[in-house]
């Protein structure tokens, strides 16, 4: 048998390689990393996964795809899961996936294999995102069948001469890609502790930002965003542009408790600076380009899309369906929104777009107004009447 490890050089996903072969089994261990920006080099990963009993190690570059077949449907649909998490983590779980089954169709490979617990969203993302794209491939998840601690995990990887260096260990768990870090265990497993700097790693403290204000202009073309500060660039640039600008600045943090779909409520950190002012940003541009009709319904479908995303459904029908409707309302999402950005604040102080709907000869209380006030009337008389005739057959108290 062989088999596609999706590998990060870990403890655990190191550990899967021996267990992969003495227990369940497996001829041969071919592991993936793929770098999704989270400015690591891969190399010392790719040796490590050989010298763990690996046949072949391979390694994806996959940030721009992170960013262009991820990233910007998301921002278009202003996602964010329980109205605060960007799904940084959750939005590079399905490209992964999709690198596994890729690579497994390549290599020949019967199986595919990841390192995630049975406690977690991403075995789900996994499973069904897997499952999704080829039906027909086996899916192996050794950690969340052996039941080891991290200790025993230890223990059972140097019995075949893995060695993991007990260099000050984090007692965080992360994830890290190019849009964003999400942080848990260790302190933060009570909700009441405030994290330490030490959790940071993308944004600075409110003490350490500086004291001036910093402007940028975000251009977004057709919903995607396309500028900085009237510079064309690639989706790419921008996301790592902002996150430099936007958290030297300590903008992107937040700490929540979310609810997980296995029905477990955990307590998250996360670092997203350039998403979530991708999103306030986009949004922002949406309330000028958008009728107020269809930002209403939008609203639903965002909710309905995030959830979605987080509950691992990314190749799913519904999924397909809501980014028909989200890239349909998009066409004249083109346009600038300016922010100011200081002390961990992103406040939108402009937007101009060319196809605006708004008007500023009807909203103005100039003199140049062209609002046909005595229009008003006969609108209100009509809005109201459902209300009257309630109040004069019911009486209203
Ligand atoms: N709870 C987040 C999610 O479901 C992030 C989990 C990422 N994993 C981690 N080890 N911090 O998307
Ligand atoms: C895990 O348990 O694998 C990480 C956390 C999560 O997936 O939510």
């Amino acid at each position: 048998e062989r088999v596609v490890l999706a590998y990060s050089g870990g403890v655990d996903t190191t550990v899967c390689i021996p267990y992969l072969k003495n227990e369940f089994g497996v001829k041969e261990v071919i592991t993936l990393a793929a770098d999704l920006g989270q400015g690591e080099d891969l190399e010392p990963i790719r040796q490590k996964a050989l010298k763990a009993g690996a046949s072949e190690s391979l390694v994806v570059d996959a940030k721009e795809a992170l960013v262009k077949h991820y990233a910007i449907p998301s921002i278009k649909a202003n996602a964010l899961y329980e109205n605060r998490y960007p799904l940084s983590t959750a939005l590079a779980r399905p490209l992964i996936a999709k690198l596994l089954v890729d690579a497994a169709r390549q290599c020949n490979a019967d199986a595919v294999a990841h390192g995630c617990t049975g406690k977690g969203n991403d075995q789900v993302r996994f499973d069904v995102a897997i499952g999704g794209l080829n039906p027909d491939l086996k899916v192996l998840a050794p950690a969340r069948e052996w039941g080891m601690s991290r200790q025993e995990a230890i223990a059972y990887g140097e019995q075949f001469g893995l060695t993991f260096p007990v260099k000050k260990s984090s007692p965080y768990s992360i994830d890290y890609n190019i849009l964003g870090r999400s942080i848990e265990a260790g302190p933060l497993e009570d909700p009441w502790t405030e994290p330490l700097a030490d959790v940071f790693a993308m944004t600075k403290g409110i003490a350490e930002t500086p004291d001036e204000p910093e402007y940028v202009e975000i251009g977004f073309n057709t919903g995607e965003p396309s500028s900085l500060n009237g510079q064309e660039m690639t989706t790419t640039a921008l996301v790592e542009a902002l996150n430099a600008i936007a958290g030297k600045h300590g903008f992107g943090r937040i700490d929540m408790v979310e609810n997980r779909l296995v029905g477990i409520k955990s307590r998250e950190i996360y670092e997203a600076p350039a998403l979530l002012l991708l999103i306030a940003a986009h949004r922002d541009l949406e309330s000028l380009t958008l009728t107020a009709d269809v930002t209403q319904y939008k609203r639903d479908v965002e909710e309905t899309y995030s959830r979605l995303v987080y509950n691992g459904l990314w190749f799913s029908p519904l999924k397909s369906a809501l980014d028909a409707f989200i890239n349909y309302t998009q066409e004249y999402v083109t346009g600038t929104v300016r922010i100011k950005l200081h002390k961990g604040n992103a406040m939108i102080v402009g937007r101009q777009a060319e196809n605006a709907l708004y008007s500023e000869a009807l909203a103005t209380y100039g003199a140049d107004d062209t609002f046909d006030h005595r229009a008003a009337e006969g609108f209100i008389y009509v809005w109201g009447l459902p209300t009257r005739i309630w109040s004069q057959r019911m009486g209203n108290d």
